[in-house]
This record gives C-alpha cells, sequence and structure tokens, in this order.
C-alpha cells in the first residue's frame, strides 16, 4: 500500500484464525474512565488505531498523565474528574467522532473553557445533537451551525431527564458523562437501544447506573474509582466483521476470529449473515471486565436475500458498508431506517452506492438507506474510499471477487480503527 491507495488482486476464499486489534469504543472508554477515576488504571489490548491514540492525546492536553508502550498497554494515572486543566491549546480529536462526542461530555462539567476540533471530515458532523443536551445542564457551547470546532465554557451542571431522537451511544455517552459533574440524576432515553459500553463499564469504575427499558440515569456526585485489576479490552467486533462477511460471502471460505467482543449490541451482523445462510457460532465465550468476549467462527453457507429495518439497525450500524459488499456477491440486501449512515465518516450512503458502482456493481441509493442486487461480480477498477475506514474495508471485500485487480484510493484512513488491516487481509487470502 502506499500512502493513499491500495491495489488488491481477486482471491477465491478468506481462511484462517485471527485476533482483531483492540475494540475501538471500549478503548476510548477505558481510556477516559480511567482518567476521571481516582487510582492507576492499567488497561491490555487497547486498540492501536488513530481514533483512539486521538482521545489519549487529548486527556494528555488535560494534564492527565498516561503512558503506553505501543503495543496495547496504557496506564493511566487518575486524579479524579476535579484535576482535569484547561488546555493550553486547541484539542483535536482526528477523524474520531467519539472522542469529539464524549469528551464534549467532560468538558461540560470542568471550570474552564477549551475549544475542540478535528479533521475536515468531523467538522462536518453534526454536533448540535450533544450540543442541545449539555447546554440544558447548564455548559455554554459555542460552534458554528453545530459544527465543529466547539468553544466549551463549563461549569455547574444540572441533572436533566434527555429523550435522544437519535439512538446513538455517543449522544447518551456525552450526557451520562456530564451527567457525573451534575447535581441531581441525569437520565438518558433513547428510540431504539445503541451499543451500550458505557453504562456497562461505569460499574466497572464503581459508578452506580441504572437501567430500565431504553433508559440509562446516573446520579452525579460519584467518583469513579480504578479497578484494581487491569482491564482488558476485547478484539474490536467491527474489525471482526470484515472477514466475517467476507467468509459468508465467498465459497470456500472459514474464518475463526478468537478473543472477540461479543456484546449483543454489536452482533447484529453476525445475526444477518446467519439469515444470509452463513454458519455462524460462538465458541470459548468469557466475561471479561463488563463485556463478554470469544471466538466467532464463520464458515461460508448459502447466499439469501436480506432486508434490514430499522429497529436492527443501531446493532450493526458500522458494519452496513461490509455486509453490502457481501449481499452483492451473495443473495441481495435491502436496508431502512439507516439515515444515520449519511453523518458517519462521510455520507455512507451515497459514497458507499457510488463506490459500489464504480467497482462495477448495481446498488441504489434511498433516502434512509440502499438496495444491492445479489449474485454480482464486481468488474475491479478504482475506487475513492472518501476518508472513510469502514469503505476501505467494503471495497477491498469487493475487491476479493472482482474480475480484475482494484486500486482504493485514500485507503490508509483504515487506519484510525485497524492499523494491522493489509497485513491480516494477506495471511487470509494465503498470499
Ligand atoms: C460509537 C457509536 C456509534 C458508532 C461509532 C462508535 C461509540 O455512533 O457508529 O463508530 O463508540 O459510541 P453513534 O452512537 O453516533 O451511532
Amino acid at each position: 500500500m502506499t500512502a493513499t491507495s491500495l491495489t488488491i488482486h481477486p482471491a477465491h476464499a478468506v481462511r484462517g484464525t485471527l485476533e482483531m486489534p483492540g475494540d475501538k469504543s471500549i478503548s476510548h472508554r477505558f481510556a477516559l474512565l480511567g482518567a476521571l477515576a481516582r487510582g492507576q488504571t492499567t488497561i491490555t489490548g487497547l486498540s492501536s488505531g488513530a481514533d483512539v491514540a486521538s482521545t489519549v492525546a487529548c486527556l494528555r492536553a488535560l494534564g492527565v498523565d498516561l503512558s503506553g508502550n505501543g503495543g496495547g498497554a496504557l496506564r493511566v494515572e487518575g486524579r479524579g474528574l476535579g484535576a482535569l486543566r484547561a488546555p493550553s491549546d486547541v484539542l483535536d480529536a482526528g477523524n474520531s467522532g467519539t472522542t469529539m462526542r464524549l469528551m464534549a461530555g467532560v468538558l461540560a462539567g470542568r471550570g474552564f473553557t477549551s475549544t475542540i476540533t478535528g479533521d475536515a471530515s468531523l467538522r462536518r458532523r453534526p454536533m448540535q445533537r450533544v450540543i442541545d443536551p449539555l447546554t440544558a445542564m447548564g455548559a455554554a457551547i459555542r460552534s458554528e451551525h453545530g459544527r465543529a470546532p466547539l468553544e466549551i465554557r463549563g461549569g455547574a451542571l444540572t441533572g436533566i431527564a434527555w429523550a435522544s431522537p437519535v439512538a446513538s451511544a455517543q449522544i447518551k455517552s456525552a450526557v451520562l458523562l456530564a451527567g457525573l459533574s451534575a447535581s441531581g440524576t441525569t437520565t438518558v432515553r433513547e428510540p431504539l437501544p445503541s451499543r451500550d459500553h458505557t453504562e456497562r463499564l461505569l460499574p466497572v469504575f464503581g459508578v452506580e447506573v441504572h437501567l430500565a427499558d431504553n433508559a440509562v440515569s446516573v446520579r452525579g456526585g460519584q467518583t469513579p474509582m480504578a479497578p484494581a485489576d487491569a482491564l482488558h479490552v476485547p478484539g474490536d467486533a467491527s474489525a471482526a466483521a470484515v472477514w466475517a462477511a467476507a467468509a459468508a460471502a465467498l465459497p470456500g471460505s472459514a474464518v475463526r476470529i478468537r478473543g472477540v467482543g461479543l456484546n449483543p449490541l454489536r452482533l447484529g451482523f453476525a445475526r444477518v449473515l446467519a439469515r444470509m445462510g452463513a454458519h455462524v457460532t460462538i465458541e470459548q465465550e468469557t466475561a471479561g471486565a463488563g463485556e463478554p468476549a470469544g471466538t466467532l467462527v464463520v464458515t461460508s453457507g448459502d447466499q439469501h436475500r436480506v432486508e434490514i429495518a430499522a429497529d436492527e439497525v443501531p446493532s450493526l450500524i458500522d458494519e452496513l458498508p461490509v455486509l453490502a459488499a457481501a449481499a452483492a456477491l451473495g443473495g441481495g440486501l435491502s436496508v431502512r431506517g439507516a439515515g444515520e449512515l449519511r453523518v458517519k465518516e462521510s455520507d455512507r450512503i451515497a459514497a458507499l452506492v457510488e463506490g459500489l458502482r464504480a467497482l462495477g456493481l448495481d446498488a441504489d441509493e434511498r433516502p434512509d438507506g440502499f438496495e444491492v442486487a445479489g449474485g454480482q461480480r464486481p468488474s475491479g477498477g478504482e475506487v475513492d474510499a472518501r476518508h472513510d475506514h469502514r469503505l476501505v474495508m467494503a471495497f477491498a471485500l469487493a475487491a476479493l471477487a472482482a474480475e480484475a485487480p482494484t486500486v482504493i484510493h485514500g485507503a490508509d484512513i483504515v487506519g484510525v480503527s485497524y492499523p494491522d488491516f493489509v497485513r491480516d487481509l494477506t495471511s487470509l487470502i494465503g498470499r
């Protein structure tokens, strides 16, 4: 791979056993909660991606002592929420929406003013969805049209009951983290359950949360405490989804992914692959710190057309691009109720459909989803990943079944979540 483009030659199948990089969502939260806690938190298996490095850099800029060895181990010397210091420069969340939104929740309750920004993609993404609840709690946030940079003047917050119009773990987490500094209780209600890592992990740091049908509450004034034992981040289920989907789509494939996170709210993709006709099994399940993990085994099987509706979308939002690529080779796919895809790292509905078409595949946009016909063979060719790591992985999957080589432009962005993507791809196709 050059700095920006990746050439993929056709391959027949994916076969092998792998471990994934540490889960991105869980890594952000372990680092952040460790920084807010009192005591030393030791983390192993931290995501090696640039997004989590952005969270670590922001925490350092706020005066937190974090030391890593580059091999997934991180030690965080927490001195409590009150020890965070005003940064001397603008905080940079890079490409990471999770960093920006969760940090906004933390900064809202601090007695200083700070500014957080990100790369061109992140500066286009909607932040009003966190500005609104944090302002209702008492923070003063300045932005242009609800986009980053955000200037956050934190202060004394009051707990609220917030009904989020979208199912979003980032919104939920921002409000709950602000709720830790607020007076009274803060409750977030969602239209559908989004990934629940924050509410699983707060109790690992001794913070009580209350769960009731699609709502989660936290009482303010609780001090997170560093857990005595090291915290291990399970492998990233969203990274595993690429190989699982490739195994489902390419006849003769079999992949085993060890030590991967098995949180049910992240496994919508595995349920869809099973509906498509792949053989999906889970082995050796273990309970880690707040999160289940185990081995996911996927082998190719039948190829049925599948429909995905709104109620299933939060459990597979990040996996829709690879599911689309797999379904184009397999039985086809219809997705509705996924308008949130338009405000991810790219407009993922437009960019996905455009990219699949560039590879010679038939796909159509819908306002809140897309349609992909099944039984297709990509031509190969050139495609632009539009600065979106999930699209690099989806186009790479399609490229494996193409008639000719595929060049993916802008492929280095895959490093925000999966720096060793090319190494793992090479090992699974036996080159
Ligand atoms: C994430 C939540 C999801 C997901 C993102 C990571 C998180 O976003 O798409 O990649 O770590 O909380 P939303 O919660 O905004 O849907």
